[in-house]
């Protein structure tokens, strides 16, 4: 898989590249899948709906991987927490974490067993994806789940965690620790169902300041990376903190690619960190309104990776719902083009 052997930086006839959220609201087809399933939860617990919306950025942008079609929050719904996502809002957690007692209550062992629904829809993938592409599982790194675990919506300010981080770091410990013993076990599920590679999205890595970030996430990721890797030394693992373009200097562990987010120069992170970790990323996803704004995205970024070992394309953050389809497929064709040794 032309993807994988880019992760572990070999040869590979072009530039692998797909894009995250690349299953989703701009594909037509996406929203057919989604109204016939009602609402975004019961298409993530629909094992052959998963199926059918994760393969179809691949036929139809022709993508190098697939990404499981999931959701970060699936983890916290499964720890016993009461989700439900509301138009125009986003993810909401009507009853957040407040005391030791709701953090009591909160499953580990159970919850990776009620992600059954994730695993089965692993295996349909797997069973019908070409074998040249991978399949990349996934999970949001523990610090971004407990943001929303202790705000219980998508945040500017992230208050409450971070007063509870400075005024109670034992209960933001113990409230991370119980997540992060739940992922390990989670993303070892995943692979033994057939995901080729993991990544962790941190989303809320830019809000805590620097000696907060390495106490509180990064240190975690860390964790649950290296008990992976043990395990399966051949499946990639990416790691995806968005927004920490100033602590590159402090980055370490033992993974295989670091994911850029758009606001990081691409030529800084290869400065920092290339010599130790393959790159993904970074064309800014608002380029992809307009095609000469992709063409010229693309050309800056093979500028400074070439068109050789060590770089993953991808988008520096998600695509949005109303980008032409038409654009995206143009950004993926010219990528290949581009980049064709
Ligand atoms: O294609 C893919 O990338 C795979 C599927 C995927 C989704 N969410 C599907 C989804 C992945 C990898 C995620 C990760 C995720 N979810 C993150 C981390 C990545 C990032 O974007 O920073 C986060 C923070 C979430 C939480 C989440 N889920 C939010 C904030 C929202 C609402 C977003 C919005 O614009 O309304 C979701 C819902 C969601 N997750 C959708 C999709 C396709 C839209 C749901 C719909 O169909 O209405």
């Amino acid at each position: 898989m032309i993807f994988i052997d880019a992760c572990f930086r070999k040869k590979t006839p072009y530039t692998p590249v797909w894009m995250m959220r690349q299953a989703g609201r701009y594909l037509p087809e996406y929203m057919e899948v989604r109204n016939r399933a009602g609402d975004f939860l019961t298409l993530c617990k629909n094992p052959k709906m998963a199926c059918e919306v994760t393969l179809q950025p691949v036929d139809i942008l022709n993508v190098d991987a697939a990404i499981l079609f999931s959701d970060i929050l699936v983890v916290p719904l499964e720890m016993g927490m009461d989700l439900r996502f509301e138009k125009g809002e986003g993810p909401i957690f009507d009853h957040p974490l407040k005391n030791r007692e709701d953090l009591k209550a909160l499953k580990v062992e159970e919850a990776a067993l009620r992600l059954d629904y994730v695993y089965e829809a692993i295996k349909l993938i797997r069973e019908k994806l070409d074998r040249d592409k991978a399949l990349i599982g996934f999970c949001g790194a523990p610090w971004t789940l407990a943001t929303y675990m202790v705000e219980g919506r998508g945040t500017k300010t992230y208050s409450l965690v971070k007063k509870l981080l400075y005024t109670d770091p034992d209960f933001m410990h113990t409230l991370l620790r119980k997540v992060t013993e739940v992922l390990k076990l989670y993303l070892q599920k995943q692979i033994a169902s057939g995901v080729n590679a993991v990544m962790i999205f941190d989303s809320w890595a830019s809000a805590l300041e620097e000696s907060a970030y390495f106490e509180f996430s990064w240190k975690y990721m860390k964790e649950i990376s290296s008990f992976l890797k043990k395990r399966n030394p051949e499946i990639p693992i990416i790691l995806f903190p968005k927004g920490i373009s100033g602590y590159l200097d402090k980055i370490d562990g033992d993974f295989d690619v670091f994911g850029v987010d758009w606001s990081t120069p691409i030529k800084l992170a290869k400065d920092k960190l290339f010599d130790k970790y393959v790159l993904q990323g970074n064309m800014e996803p608002m380029r992809l309104y307009n095609k000469d704004a992709i063409k010229e995205g693309v050309e800056r970024i093979v500028e400074v990776m070439g068109k050789k070992e060590g770089h993953i394309f991808n988008l520096g953050h998600g695509i949005l719902p109303d980008v032409p389809v038409e654009n995206a497929k143009y950004f993926i064709d010219l990528v290949h083009e581009m980049t064709k040794r």
